[in-house]
């Protein structure tokens, strides 16, 4: 056996390249490759890029700019794209950025190692096929940078919608799902191994369907099964699109209690003319009809959502109805984002990028603080009430502490005592942040 070759591996952007980053570890161990935290020491960097505003490819060629050193001082160095910017700029990103030597789109992770085997002095490789099949289904991820208690699943690939702002579909192609055997079996394999929380993952997991023998299994289904591997299994999944989240769906978190209760359900945009100018193919009251039929059935679900503010042609009246369906949901999180016009999108061919820059500010800087002060009204609720927290790692600020979070997915800091990583401690909650509870053990 030869001296195993050393990866260094840099992720950005979503959850689902976190875990792509972990079956690129994987495919790379296979070939004698072991990875390393320290950049200098590599002989390969891979980082695994996100497209989904500029800003984020911004960041990411400002990072190339960091790499130029460490190829001055080891010629070797071979530097490799992979990911969504790999996919939606193929050979111009060669072009543009001369010390990057391969370019792997999404699907075509199982050919790195003849892509860097094909590497010749000064030549380059790539790879942007997009697939109709692949889920890299039979491949075990490494879990290389994990805290051995929370770990992602990626259980589908690519996405069809066409929302009119987002590169997605164009960087991750078709929407295909993974067979649910093997999902079901890497999360019992990660159970065993003192893992206890999953996360499914998939841009519309909703949509989500194996068909197995004749045989379908849908969502509801897939997460029924993951949940039913132990009752010491939390399991969490991400994201739902409103579209179709279904009743059937909504009484299976209900059922157990290891489904977190916590929905990630993104909104976009309060107003119905935005909605269709985004292509998100519903409207605000069946949105709120979702989000109503949610707090029926389970009435402690958290809810979050992802709010793009400024798309083109948004006025104040639409920033408004966003505003308003905010207070009316009481979201418990939102993740919250100025539009960023992506080249070849529909939205980018069909409309324009018209709200001024310092519009977009003001309206996003709105919704900030719109959330703030709902995310404080939330934290405020649950001083008083006890929850199960899962224990995922040391508080951040201080070694006497324990950070974890409850079903609702709310950041739960408490005293340490006794407790470990991966325990289940009944917290109740004595104060709160916005953005964290603060507890100490229930007796
Ligand atoms: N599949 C998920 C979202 C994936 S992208 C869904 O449909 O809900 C994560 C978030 O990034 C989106 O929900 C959206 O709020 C934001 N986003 C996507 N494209 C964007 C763009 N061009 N400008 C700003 N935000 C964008
Ligand atoms: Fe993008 Fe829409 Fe697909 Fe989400 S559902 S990934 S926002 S196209
Ligand atoms: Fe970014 Fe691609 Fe995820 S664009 S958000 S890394 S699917």
């Amino acid at each position: 056996m030869g001296i195993s070759k050393k990866l260094y591996i840099e992720t950005y952007g979503c959850q689902m390249n976190v875990s792509d980053s972990e079956i690129v570890g994987a495919i790379m161990k296979e070939n004698d490759f072991d990875i390393t935290f320290d950049k200098k020491e590599a002989d390969v960097i891979f980082i695994n890029t996100c497209s989904i505003r500029d800003n984020a490819e911004q960041r990411i060629r400002k990072r190339l700019l960091e790499f130029h050193s460490l190829k001055k001082q080891n010629k070797n160095l071979i530097i490799g794209i992979l990911g969504c910017m790999a996919e939606r700029l193929k050979e111009q990103l060669l072009e543009e950025e001369k010390i990057v030597d391969i370019i792997a789109g999404p699907d075509a992770y199982r050919h790195l190692p003849q892509l860097l085997a094909s590497l010749k002095s000064g030549q380059k490789a790539i790879d942007v096929m997009l697939s109709l099949e692949e889920t890299y289904a039979d491949i075990n991820p490494i879990k290389y940078d994990s805290n051995g208690i929370t770990a992602f699943i990626s259980i589908m690939r690519g996405c069809e919608n066409f929302c009119s702002y987002c590169v997605v579909p164009y960087t991750r192609g078709k929407e295909r799902s993974r067979n649910a055997e093997t999902i079901i079996n890497e999360a019992k394999e990660l159970f065993e191994r003192g893992y206890r929380e999953i996360t499914l993952l998939g841009q519309n997991v909703n949509s989500y369907i194996c068909q197995n023998d004749g045989n379908s299994i849908n969502f509801a289904k897939l997460l029924e099964e993951v949940a039913l591997i132990n009752p010491l299994l939390r399991v969490r999944f991400a994201t739902s699109h409103p579209k179709d989240i279904s009743d059937e769906l909504i009484y299976t978190i209900a059922k157990y209690e290891n489904i977190c209760k916590s929905i990630h359900l993104p909104v976009q945009s309060g107003s119905n003319r935005i909605l269709e100018l985004m292509n998100r193919k519903y409207t605000r009251e069946y949105y709120m009809s979702r989000v109503d039929a949610i707090k029926r059935i389970i009435p402690e679900c958290a809810i979050s959502t992802d709010i793009i503010a400024g798309f083109c042609s948004e006025n104040d009246e639409d920033q408004n109805d966003t505003l308003s369906l905010m207070e009316w949901v009481k979201y418990d999180f939102v993740y919250m984002f100025n539009y960023s016009e992506r080249p070849n999108t529909a939205a980018a061919k069909k409309y324009k990028d018209d709200v001024p820059e310092n519009v977009k500010i003001k309206r996003l800087q709105q919704i900030i603080d719109k959330q703030q002060k709902l995310s404080m009204e939330s934290n405020l609720k649950d001083v008083g009430k006890v929850y199960k927290v899962l224990v995922e790692n040391i508080s951040k600020r201080s070694a006497e502490h324990l950070a974890g979070r409850n079903s609702q997915n709310k950041m739960v800091v408490f005293p340490k005592k006794q407790f470990k990583l991966g325990d289940y401690v009944q917290v109740i909650i004595k104060k709160c942040t916005a953005a964290t509870l603060i507890g100490e053990i229930a007796e």
